[in-house]
């Protein structure tokens, strides 16, 4: 392919997700296709490292970087056609929208904003600058999501009139949120905007419908300092690396991990970020045990909840219908930490992943899920290609997800938020009227 026919992409937020996700592609696989321009972050040492890795070990070459001050001047000196959002959750409809408005489409990782306040002032500046906005949604792209997708959608359990889905996050991914800017809720929205957008999103898609009253019930029942002292744990130390911490199951050592040593160690200098805080520490404002109770606008219901302290990490979501009923399960790995525990056998299986359909009135029956490769249960590749490669192959499933999309998977995070806080169930037609009158997802345009 010519030179000039490539995609030119900006990059912002040159974190641990930008690389794996969209450089590495971008630099390797995409070459052909996608070029990167430009990258920009508040962290002069992560845009660093980020073009030492570009051209040391993804043989690419350094690329222009600017600081958070200069996005514009990033925008007007390296023209991009398209600006990938990866920085912490907070600033996403910042970017998104500054992006549109300088003419260019955009590219938000999950979740596409944090307030149905921001989520309105997207979807405005997508109405009136006509261009797109993608959200990234990998898990629509894992093969399981997609099976339980193509059979829903050819009626095997008929309408669906019901849905319960519980996500388990365990001491390990779990307790991650709790180390870094994910725990204040101003930075993330709380784990049911930033963790179970994924989750909502994928419910919304599954069942092709709006969701429309939310209630919410949540806590921090397990991290934080009252909880632990409540419970006779000591908490000497604010973070983990460079204290002793030889007998805490929680810690994070960063100095242990090249990777991250070399993302968050060095460039703490710089603004002072601790990725590796204790997470019975003080100031955490997220919840770690939620529940929302979601009525749709078809009339479905779904029943969820997500604990992030748990000792094994998946979830399984369960479908009643007219005809029926469908159950898939994600079991991931539990946290064992060496030297407390021995594996259990077959405990230390890494990913497993089953469907069972239920018809009534007949036996029930498993579905065989084609095998997952790559990032994130298999979703990661497939996305990458729909997002760089020209000759992407057809998605009869609908997969992409665009903002109004993105919309409705966080405007449900928030309506529980906004439930937790008054004890009232929240309209989602009241807090972001722009969402539409439609009754599927499908037909929001
Ligand atoms: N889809 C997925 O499965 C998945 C997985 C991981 C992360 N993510 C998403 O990716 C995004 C980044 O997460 P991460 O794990 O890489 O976090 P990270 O902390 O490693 O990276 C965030 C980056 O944003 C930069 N940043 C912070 N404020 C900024 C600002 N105002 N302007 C510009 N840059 C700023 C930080 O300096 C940092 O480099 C998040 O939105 C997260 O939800 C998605």
């Amino acid at each position: 392919m010519a030179e000039n026919s490539r995609t030119k992409y900006a990059l912002v937020g040159t974190g641990q997700r930008a690389m794996g996700m969209f450089t590495t592609p971008i630099a390797s696989r995409y070459r052909d296709q996608a070029e990167l321009v430009g990258i920009c972050d508040t962290n002069p040492g992560r845009l660093e490292l980020h073009n030492t890795i570009l051209k040391e070990e993804l043989g690419y070459h350094e690329v222009p970087a600017f600081l958070a001050d200069d996005f514009d001047r990033m925008i007007e000196q390296t023209r991009p056609d398209c600006v990938i959002v990866a920085t912490v959750d907070r600033f996403h409809d910042f970017y998104a929208n500054r992006a549109m408005e300088m003419g260019c489409d955009a590219i938000t990782e999950k979740p596409m904003t944090i307030s149905a306040a921001k989520c309105r002032a997207i979807l405005e500046t997508v109405k009136r600058t006509g261009k797109n906005l993608r959200v990234t949604f990998n898990y629509r792209w894992r093969p399981g999501t997609t099976l339980v997708k193509q059979l829903l959608g050819e009626g095997v359990i008929g309408e669906i009139v019901h849905v319960d889905m519980e996500y388990l996050l365990n001491t390990s991914h779990g307790a991650d949120y709790f180390r870094r800017w994910h725990r204040e809720k101003e930075m993330s929205g709380g784990l049911l905007i930033h963790k179970a957008s994924h989750h909502f999103d994928l419910v919304n898609w599954w069942i092709d419908a709006v969701p429309e009253v939310v209630f919410g019930m949540g806590r921090l029942a397990f991290y934080g300092r009252e909880n632990a002292e409540s419970r006779g744990i000591e908490v000497s130390y604010d973070h983990y690396t460079g204290n002793d911490t030889s007998d805490d199951p929680f810690a994070l050592d960063l100095s242990t991990d090249e990777k991250l040593s070399r993302l968050y160690i060095e460039p703490e200098k710089h603004d002072g970020y601790r990725r590796d805080r204790n997470v019975f520490g003080d100031n955490i404002t997220i919840e770690d045990t939620m529940s929302a109770l979601v009525r749709y606008r078809t009339g479905a219901v779904l029943n969820y909840s997500l604990n992030a302290y748990l000792p094994r990490e998946g979830y399984t979501v369960m479908f009643n219908g007219t005809k029926g009923r469908l159950e898939y399960h994600e079991a991931e790995a539990s946290h064992i930490v060496p030297g407390r525990a021995v594996a259990v056998a077959g405990e230390e299986v890494t990913w497993r992943s089953r469907l069972i359909v239920h018809p009534l009135f007949s036996p029930a029956y498993e579905v065989d899920i084609p095998a997952a490769v790559g990032g994130h249960g298999g979703g990661d590749p497939l996305l990458q290609e729909q997002i760089f490669s020209p000759d992407a192959p057809e998605d009869p499933w609908g997969r992409s997800a665009g903002h109004e999309q993105g919309a409705a998977a966080m405007l449900v995070g928030d309506a529980a938020n906004q439930s937790m806080e008054t004890g009232a169930p929240i309209s989602i037609s009241d807090t972001c009227p722009p969402l539409g009158d439609a009754r599927v997802l499908s037909e929001l345009t």
